[in-house]
């Protein structure tokens, strides 16, 4: 497994692979689990050529947000991805990325204002300009995303397309823990008792599926039925709970006539945790 520690290494690698060969990226933070690992592997699976990066963005944080104390383990990284068998991984500094008189950012202007773009509303700007360096360089003919992250996915298709990169993004499933927890590397700062709190995300969204499957049923009846679960448990603090467009994100109140993304962001103490499902607006009632 090749390590580039630069950007110079980067490009240089890259030059060196044929043009017939499919070269597959999976761009993380680091502080890998399986959620990571499962995009990893499918890219392996489906390409000739696997890099996967591993950089914490300062760009996409908050100065109130946990930039400083996020987990970090590269050494540990650096084994599983070896472990695998991924051909190379990218391990730039962050005064490499962003030079000091670097003046540019990428900006989308609708679906990044909504939901986390309410919340965090530096957070696309900074994932959209890491990710648009990071194909510059590595020039992907694939790239995986995950689920987990909805409105990140559909913001980096959404790029793709705008901004005409040549390379297919693939959204994958999102991986839990054994409790339906959704795997996230913050996930590390949660005590025992604040993990089983954090249980009752999923199941309030899977409550949510199953009431979303009657017909006739408003969106806000959904939304307040997660409400009441997540403010059952007492370490949990809700962000928000939305149901919205698939496409537009746009929020809705009344009677569901489309497919829908089902989300929820939580706080436990400070440690920030979102999930979400996609349902399918069901056309034969019951
Ligand atoms: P990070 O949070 O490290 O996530 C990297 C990738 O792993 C993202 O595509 C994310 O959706 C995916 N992922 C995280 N948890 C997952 C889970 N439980 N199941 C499946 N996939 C999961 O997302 C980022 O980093 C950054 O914003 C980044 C895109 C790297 C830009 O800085």
């Amino acid at each position: 497994m090749k390590i580039l520690y630069s950007s110079l290494d980067l490009i240089e690698w890259r030059q060196n692979i044929k043009p017939s060969k499919v070269v597959g990226f999976v761009p993380t933070m680091g502080a890998l689990h399986d959620g990571h690992l499962s995009l990893v592997k499918k890219c392996i699976d489906n390409s000739d050529v696997s890099i996967i990066s591993i950089f914490l963005n300062p760009k996409q944080f908050s100065k109130n947000e946990d930039l400083g104390s996020y987990p970090q383990n590269i050494e540990s990284d650096l084994k599983q991805l070896k472990k695998i068998g991924v051909d190379a991984v990218f391990v730039p500094g962050v005064d490499d990325i962003y030079a000091e008189n670097d003046t540019f950012e990428l900006r989308e202007t609708a679906l990044s204002l909504k939901l986390e773009g309410k919340s965090r509303p530096l957070f696309f700007g900074g994932v959209l300009t890491v990710v648009s360096k990071l194909f510059n360089m590595v020039r992907p003919l694939k790239t995986f995303f995950g689920q987990k992250d909805a409105q990140q996915l559909m913001l980096v298709k959404k790029m793709v397309v705008d901004m005409k990169y040549p390379v297919e993004v693939v959204g994958c499933s999102t991986v839990r823990e054994k409790n339906g927890l959704a795997m996230s590397s913050r996930n590390e700062y949660l005590t025992r008792e604040e993990k089983n709190d954090a249980s009752i995300i999923y199941q309030a969204l899977m409550e949510a599926e199953k009431t979303l499957r009657k017909n006739n049923i408003s969106a806000k009846v959904v939304k307040e039925k997660i409400l009441g679960l997540l403010n059952s448990k007492k370490y949990i603090k809700v962000d928000y709970v939305s149901v919205a467009n698939v496409k537009s994100l746009e929020e809705i109140d009344g009677l569901i006539s489309s497919d829908v993304l089902v989300s929820v962001a939580v706080y436990i103490r400070n440690v920030r945790l979102i999930d979400n499902i996609l349902c399918k607006k069901n056309n034969e009632g019951g």
